[in-house]
């Protein structure tokens, strides 16, 4: 019998949490936590994130300041925008939401957030850190995977995990986070061979991919835990995830589902981000 993680329970949990500590940091701090989040353009997908993250913060009591430049927005636009949130002090995270319009340079945008209100996670010095398993802020999706395995008693020491993507934002976080929880960990992509062989070796397996029914039940240990990243449309427009949950759920310890798994979590990820931020620069 497989446990589903319910990632919206896990999810309010933590939201509740994050409420009581932003009530907290207004009464001592005198103003409410502030996240700017930044818009250019006009990518649907980028509109609806961002539009959630602006309810998630309202429902949380955190202030968000949202900034929103045209698609044709020139590079130096976004940097005075950036800049001027950097110095803002009652901004206490920046969020550019990705992907930035193509005529843009991203590094150059991302580089102006300092590590200390980069909430993303996303900047070199933050993913620096984390490689040293030092303080930092970690990036949301794989540090929401995280929190889940925790809080349901899911042991990572000296198992094999493996993930399957080597992006900046899951693939090579991910891996961190497993790491410096001493887990054995292997790194997949596309490149990799004999990939089906080192699935099955896995204890942990985080599928961050991003293509439908990737993950088979013939990939998968008896037992394993099996943590979904990905967030696809299939042939009829239904949301699904990378790994074919009805084959594989039968073999599984653990599964996250597709939607209500990995993915209401990484909102809440934002926003505990954010309140540890207010909570460092206003010495809470
Ligand atoms: N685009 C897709 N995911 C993310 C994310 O977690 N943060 C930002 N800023 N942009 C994204």
């Amino acid at each position: 019998m497989f446990k589903l993680i319910d990632g919206k329970a896990h999810s309010a949990r933590l939201r509740g949490e994050i409420r009581a500590r932003a009530e907290k940091f207004s009464e001592a701090c005198g103003r409410q936590i502030g996240l700017a989040v930044v818009l250019v353009g006009n990518n649907p997908a980028s509109q609806v994130y961002v539009r959630n993250k602006i309810k998630a913060c309202e429902e949380a009591g955190i202030k968000s300041f949202a900034n929103y430049l045209p698609d044709d927005a020139t590079q130096s636009q976004v940097e005075e925008l950036v800049t001027s949130l950097v110095e803002d002090s009652k901004v206490d995270g920046i969020l550019v939401q990705l992907p930035l319009p193509k005529h843009l340079d991203e590094k150059a945008i991302l580089d102006l957030i300092p590590v200390e209100k980069d909430v993303d996670g996303f900047s070199e010095q933050n993913i620096g850190r984390l490689c040293m398993n030092r303080d930092c802020l970690v990036a949301c999706t794989p540090n929401g995977v995280m929190q889940m395995l925790k809080a349901e008693g899911i042991d990572l020491k000296g198992k094999n995990a493996v993930v399957i993507g080597r992006s900046n934002i899951v693939g090579k976080p991910m891996a961190m986070l497993l790491l410096n929880a001493d887990a054995t960990v292997t790194v997949c992509h596309s490149k990799t061979e004999n990939l089906k062989e080192i699935c099955r070796n896995a204890d942990i397996l985080v599928a961050a991919i991003g293509r439908a029914k990737f993950v088979t039940a013939d990939m998968v240990k008896q037992g394993a835990v099996v943590i979904d990243v990905g967030i696809n449309r299939n042939a009829e427009g239904k949301l699904c995830g990378d790994v074919d949950f009805d084959a594989v759920k039968e073999k599984c310890s653990y599964i996250t589902p597709v939607p209500g798994g990995v993915g209401p979590m990484t909102i809440t990820m934002l926003l505990y981000n954010t309140v540890c931020a207010a909570e460092r620069s206003c010495k809470l």
